[in-house]
């Protein structure tokens, strides 16, 4: 089996520079999607026809897999499976697929590819209450697929007929290449109809077999940002389902957004307004608070994350507690039992066991040892302006609120640092290190008194 993905449409009503299937959904271009149900079939060669934003669409992709064909002029569907012919070899069965329509499944292509067989032209169709706009499937008094009319070009009786063509279509590669020499463009948009290849395959004695899609949303396409945005919910929506399926809690399922991949363990909680970029995983029992943005993450069993959190490229240990408003960066590592509370940013940095920093702090490029305490304030001066330097700081220390950690530099263990110190030199193990001028009362001290006359 070999696929044809169409996707040289320019999408001008999106509106936007971005050509249109490399319009976002759930994180990833609409054209992602669709090649990630072809390659689930196990396509032997992914053919995309590209036109506008043809550069831009294929570096963003960047899918070594695909064979990139131009189609500079868009003449119709049927020209544009045209220009793929030259890729495609005569013995297999050929898939035409849209890159615009995202949410088509693996499951429903399959059993069209089941009906195609080796011989069949297979066509995806569905009945709508309301068919405007779309090619109308005609049928004999028997029931039989005589041929496809495109809206345009029906008469109204035509237009009567509730089942239309999704495009989507299975056809024995051989024919569909000399069907395509045959078709013309003598039609009301004078276009080269891919719809017209039916009417030829029934002259020929080819059957035709019709098959519906699991869900109707597998065959919608996506021409505007009000379609985008109804696309991006049905998916969200049939994401929720899975997790719920495999014992997620959710407070509200409508009210999630996962633009990756999330793997949860047993008994995950997830508040309202989450999102997930990336590949995020949560061990058991993990709760994620209300409005948590997770990027790239994996949460150990039982750690909560309190609202307002933002993680990217973490890691937890077990029963940890974050935020709200923590914010992790890129290179976190936290062991079990390790507290980061409100307003405190981390980045490229490992804290051990039972460590918090509890309260409004910068620590970045830092080793933290077990059981530290690290006060309100206390932050890492890691950058000298021009280069980067580690803190480390050892197990059982007690950093004052208000310290300042001029990097390189060194806390010895369960050292204690006085609040408000600017620690410039290592702190020697076991002793109080504290650097502020001590503090004076002056008695008999006043107050500067106005002079008089002025
Ligand atoms: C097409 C079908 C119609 C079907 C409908 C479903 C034809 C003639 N008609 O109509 O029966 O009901 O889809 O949505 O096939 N494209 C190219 N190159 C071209 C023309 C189109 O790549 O030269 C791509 C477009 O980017 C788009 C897809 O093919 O993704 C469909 O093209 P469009 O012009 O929207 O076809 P419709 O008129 O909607
Ligand atoms: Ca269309």
């Amino acid at each position: 089996m070999e696929v044809v993905i169409l996707a040289a449409g320019q999408g001008k009503r999106m509106r936007s520079v971005l050509p249109k299937v490399l319009q976002p959904l759930a994180g990833r271009p609409l054209l992602a999607h669709v090649l990630s149900s072809a390659r689930a079939l196990g396509a032997r060669q992914i053919c995309v026809v590209y036109g506008h934003g043809g550069e831009a669409v294929r570096s963003r992709l960047n899918a070594p897999d695909v064979v990139w064909v131009e189609q500079s002029q868009q003449l119709g569907t049927g020209h544009a499976v045209q220009q793929a012919m030259p890729c495609l070899s005569d013995e297999s069965q050929v898939l035409v697929l849209y890159g615009d329509v995202p949410l088509i499944g693996a499951h429903t292509l399959t059993r069209l590819m089941d009906a195609a067989g080796r011989d069949r032209l297979a066509l995806l169709t569905v009945k709508l209450d309301d068919p405007v706009g779309y090619g109308r499937i005609l049928r004999d008094g028997a029931g039989r697929v005589t041929r496809i009319v495109e809206e345009k070009d029906a008469t109204s009786d035509e237009r009567h007929v509730h089942e239309v063509n999704t495009g989507i279509l299975v056809a024995p590669a051989a024919k569909l290449r000399d069907w395509l020499d045959r078709i013309g463009n003598d039609n009301v948009q004078g276009e080269y109809y891919l719809t017209d290849i039916i009417g030829l395959a029934v002259s020929d004695g080819v059957e035709v077999a019709t098959v519906a899609p699991d869900d109707v949303s597998e065959t919608l396409g996506v021409n505007s940002k009000e379609q985008l945005s109804a696309l991006e919910r049905m998916f969200q929506a049939s994401v929720a389902h899975r997790l719920m399926d495999a014992g997620v809690t959710l407070i509200d399922p409508a009210r999630l957004d996962v633009r990756g991949e999330l793997v949860c363990g047993c008994d995950v909680e997830i508040d309202v307004n989450c999102v997930f970029e990336g590949r995020v995983e949560l061990g058991d029992g993990v709760a994620v608070g209300a409005n948590c943005v997770l990027r790239d993450v994996r949460i150990g069993n039982g750690t909560r994350i309190a609202p307002f959190s933002h993680l990217d490229g973490t890691a937890t240990g077990q029963a940890c507690v974050l935020g709200p408003f923590a914010r992790t960066r890129p290179g976190t590592v936290l062991a079990n039992g390790v507290h980061i509370g409100n307003f405190v940013e981390i980045k490229n940095s490992n804290i051990a066991d039972d460590s918090k920093a509890n309260h409004l702090s910068y620590i970045g490029d830092a080793d933290v040892g077990m059981r530290v305490n690290i006060g309100a304030g206390t932050i890492t001066c890691n950058y000298d302006g021009a280069n980067k330097y580690r803190t480390e700081i050892g197990d059982d220390a007690f950093i004052g609120s208000d310290t300042q950690l001029v990097a390189p530099v060194r806390v010895g263990q369960g050292a204690t640092l006085g609040a408000g110190t600017t620690l410039t030199r290592d702190a020697p193990p076991g002793q109080l290190t504290v650097s502020r001028a001590r503090q004076q009362s002056h008695a008999g001290w006043a107050r500067p008194a106005k002079k008089s006359g002025e």
